[in-house]
């Protein structure tokens, strides 16, 4: 047997090394390194994710291993988040706040998935079997043939899965998670990062698919060093306000479908329900249009979805002026800001301003440049933008506006939720077949002159 090769892991960034130092080479942290014997060569000596070197020529993968069967669980935001469903052997991972949903969304799909015939086992190192059994009874789904492990040693664990084969495992979450061979504590990266690979490596082997759920950090990022996300074939975050009800699955990476995908749900007493029309639901708020408010048409994902930016522009003492920005891009902010100002000769000196997007939504499109501009200019002229107004379209430095893509869709989204006019860059494949009507425009300039007059 081969002698297990000392390996020394930066504990803060995972940059692994052969030798010991006091401080990381990679991140420049001190006294964060230390020796890891991974897994794959501790006590028991069996290289768990190990195959002979085989080789296969890609023509005949393809004809035996293309289009991998997927399974619906025809929860549908869920499906559409992952894809298309869940693929056999994939490793997901799902991150989000504590408390946002995502051991009530995982319970609820496992149910799913077991519904539509997968054998699932939830493994959680977070509640006991009780506990997830009360959840599980009250969302409903007491009689679901879901088997629950509460069990936080890894190896425990994948000797139960190596014997059941199931079809789904659920592991909630992957920091409680503790592999017996890596000297530290359950939650720090080097444990963390272990346990996630030999997940990742058991669900290659055995063709079963794992969701892990990360906790995240204060800075929103998964705990763990980043080599868990490269680790996985597809992250997914769980966001969403404390205060509103609905919550938001985005996927940030995935192998097997499309990235910037996003499901909405909305947190109920009996669980999460879906969302299927978002759009309805982030307007519902909207009382009569006010200054400084605009309805943005954006796509998500493959999804087109109606937005409001809500800007507040107010005189301050202040010799620096606040820009606080929630849902959207504060660097973005700014530059309209110095586009406005330089371009349009409508300064902002003196001025504290505040944009929002509407019902908790993230938005990082540059094609809602232009709503977030006419939100600026309304608050600031305190004038509202018409009623039953939809705004689209980038901006660039010189304040000339550039078409975006799926015009046609964002219309036709609008037109279906009582919209009857669009802004947006002149240019663009709009061929009025949605049969709104449509406002043109070649730059900045021009929109400041069609909405004051000017
Ligand atoms: P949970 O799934 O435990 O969050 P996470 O696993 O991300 O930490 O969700 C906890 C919150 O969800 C809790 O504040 C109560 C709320 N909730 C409901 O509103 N309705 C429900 O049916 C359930 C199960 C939870
Ligand atoms: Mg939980």
């Amino acid at each position: 047997m081969a002698k297990a090769t000392a390996n020394f892991v930066c504990q803060s960034c995972g940059n692994a090394t052969s030798k010991w130092s006091g401080r990381c080479d990679a991140c420049g942290e001190w006294n964060s390194i230390t020796e890891e014997v991974p897994l794959s060569q501790g006590p028991g000596g069996k290289t768990l994710g190990a195959t002979r070197g085989r080789k296969v020529a890609l023509s005949d993968l393809a004809t035996t291993e293309a289009a991998p069967p997927r399974t619906a669980s025809r929860i549908e935001e869920l499906d559409r988040v992952l894809g298309g469903g869940l693929v056999p052997g994939s490793a997901i991972l799902v991150g989000g706040d504590p408390g946002i949903g995502k051991s009530t969304l995982l319970l609820q799909a496992a149910a799913a998935f077991a519904r539509a015939g997968q054998k699932v086992i939830y493994a959680s190192g977070e509640e006991a079997r009780a506990q997830v059994r009360m959840r599980a009874q009250r969302l409903g789904l007491g009689e679901a043939s879901v088997q629950l492990a509460a069990e936080t040693n890894l190896r425990d664990i994948l000797t139960t899965l190596e014997a059941e084969k199931p079809g789904l495992v659920i592991v909630d979450s992957i920091q409680t998670m503790w592999v017996d061979n890596v000297a530290s504590a359950p939650g720090s990266v080097a444990q963390v990062r272990a346990a996630a690979h030999e997940l990742t490596t058991f669900a290659k082997r055995q063709g079963t698919s794992v969701i892990m759920v990360g906790h995240v950090t204060k800075d929103g990022q998964i705990a763990g060093p980043r080599v868990v996300e490269h680790m996985v074939d597809t992250v997914l975050y769980f966001e969403g306000e404390r205060g509103h009800q609905f919550r938001i699955l985005r996927s940030v990476k995935n192998r097997f479908g499309p990235a910037d995908e996003i499901g909405v749900f909305e947190m109920t007493g009996a669980g999460l329900a879906e969302v299927l029309n978002p759009s309805a639901l982030f307007l519902s708020e909207r009382g009569t249009p006010a200054p400084g408010s605009v309805v943005f048409s954006g796509i998500e994902g493959t999804r087109p979805v109606l937005v409001e930016f809500q800007a507040l522009v107010a005189p301050t003492p202040q010799s620096q002026p606040r820009r606080s920005v929630v849902g959207w891009d504060g660097g973005r902010l700014a530059m309209i800001l110095a586009v406005l100002e330089a371009r349009c000769g409508i300064p902002f000196a003196g001025l504290d301003v505040y944009l929002n997007v509407a019902g908790g939504m993230k938005i990082n499109e540059p094609a809602a440049d232009l709503a977030v501009a006419a939100a600026l200019l309304s608050a600031r002229e305190d004038i509202a933008v018409p009623p039953e107004t939809v705004v689209f379209g980038e901006i660039s430095l010189s304040g000339a506006l550039r078409p975006v893509g799926q015009t046609e869709n964002r219309l036709k989204e609008a037109q279906k939720l009582g919209f009857s006019n669009a802004i947006l860059p002149k240019g663009g494949k709009a061929t009025g077949k949605s049969g709104m009507s449509l406002s043109q425009m070649p730059d900045l300039v021009t929109l400041v002159g069609e909405m004051f007059g000017a």
